[in-house]
């Protein structure tokens, strides 16, 4: 239709839309920023009016501290919880500037991927988005892409490290029986001994006995914090558990304390005998060391208790010392991570107990932890509430007939 307009009246038909539109438009744009601040301030005030007091102090011009001076607190972020009580402050060794030189270390696998996140998130959260320690992440092969960048998209403040383990540091030595290896693997399995039959476990449990101290990774530092997949953290920590064994002379932090498998470790004690007797040097007098925390008869046999190493906060050095890497060389030339399956926890504990003091060794009872269903939670309601705990201590596992928390009360 409109084609068959005559020229003129179809150019006029044109400027009039075009004149019109525009004048929509401006109309439309002015009378939109007349009125949006103050609309939107109004019904701000109607609906807080408490929100803005034009007398009040302005608040702290950078969004990056929680409203500390910003030179006590560097490392605070936004999302930061103030202290909530002088106390609190008072007592918390977490002296932000002072850090230790120390890592989170986490062995796993690319298979366990979010299981590894969750644990990193979840000790992030309650920990160490206030110190950002860097993490050390370790496995048998190469970390996948996926894996890193999920990881490092977590840690945007830490320095985060991906360490290959050595074949040598995680196959089985080649002196190990291979025949007698598989025979044992296989009795083990129809025996239904955890993890018997699992190739891949036992050479876990010696690399965590034996080796991994010994990652070029770990070498720049003096504490690592053993952190598995797919564990919870129950409760802020807000002292540094690293500064604290520092400060105190410790070697090893744990959470829980458990009695080992019987059917992992038929020999482990008579080898160790077998050690004390060969390396008497290496060995503290008994009345000062922890055999009280591990035999219930002096030493004559071990009552399999041990510190629960899937959780440890300890120093590198222990490890790296004469004494422990003469200790683990002479469990492992017998075999026995793998015609038994010895677990690193056992034979981390039986030196920890027979070459320190007891002193040296710390409970850290303010960390709650969890892994699989067996869970440490703090009873006293005070450290509870401290650490904003989310977790019943009446479910916890340390006062069940599985641990060995009883003995090591009475220890102290
Ligand atoms: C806080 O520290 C003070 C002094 O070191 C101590 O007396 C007090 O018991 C501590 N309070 C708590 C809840 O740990
Ligand atoms: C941390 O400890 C390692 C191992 O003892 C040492 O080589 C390194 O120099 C230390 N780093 C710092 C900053 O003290």
């Amino acid at each position: 239709m409109p084609l068959a307009l005559p020229n003129f009246r179809r150019r006029r038909v044109l400027y009039v839309v075009l004149s019109s539109a525009v004048l929509t438009l401006f109309w439309l744009f002015y009378s939109r920023s007349d009125a949006t601040p103050d609309e939107h301030t109004d019904s701000h005030r109607r609906e807080w009016p408490v929100r803005v007091r034009p007398h009040a102090k302005p608040p702290p011009s950078p969004p990056t501290t929680t409203g500390l001076p910003s030179s006590q607190s560097p490392s605070l972020s936004v999302y930061d919880p103030p202290p909530i009580n002088a106390e609190f402050s008072a007592n918390s060794t977490g002296n932000l500037n002072r850090r230790a030189n120390a890592t989170l270390l986490m062995l796993t696998r690319n298979v366990d991927m979010w299981d590894a996140l969750t644990s990193v998130r979840a000790l992030e959260d309650r920990f160490n988005r206030r110190h950002h320690y860097p993490w050390v992440f370790l496995n048998d092969e190469e970390f996948s892409e996926e894996f890193m960048r999920r990881a490092r998209a977590l840690l945007p403040e830490s320095a985060v490290s991906f360490g290959l383990i050595p074949k040598e540091h995680w196959n089985q030595p080649d002196w190990i029986d291979v025949a007698r290896q598989n025979a044992a693997m296989k009795t083990m399995q129809s025996r239904n001994v955890k993890y018997g039959g699992n190739l891949a476990y036992h050479n876990m449990c010696r690399f965590n006995s034996g080796f991994f101290f010994r990652h070029p990774l770990l070498d720049e530092y003096k504490w690592y914090w053993r952190v598995e997949p797919r564990v919870k953290f129950h409760c802020d920590i807000f002292d540094d558990p690293f500064v604290y064994l520092e400060e105190n002379d410790k070697v090893y932090g744990y959470t829980m304390s458990v009695h080992e498998i019987p059917a992992t470790i038929p020999t482990l004690w008579k080898t160790v005998q077998d050690f004390m007797e060969n390396y008497p040097q290496y060995m503290l007098p008994k009345e000062d060391n922890l055999m009280r925390f591990i035999s219930n008869d002096n030493g004559r046999t071990y009552n399999r208790c041990h510190f629960w190493s899937n959780f440890e906060i300890a120093s590198l050095d222990f490890w790296r010392s004469e004494a422990y890497t003469t200790f683990f060389e002479y469990l492992d030339k017998t075999g026995g991570f793998y015609y038994e399956r010895w677990g690193d926890a056992p034979v981390h504990t039986l030196a920890l107990a027979l070459f320190l003091p007891r002193h040296k060794i710390h409970l850290f009872d303010e960390i709650g932890y969890q892994h699989d269903d067996w869970s440490h939670c703090p009873r006293d309601e005070s450290v509870w509430r401290r650490g904003r705990c989310l977790c019943d201590a009446r479910d916890g596992f340390d006062y069940t007939s599985d641990s060995c928390r009883r003995r090591w009360d009475a220890l102290i």
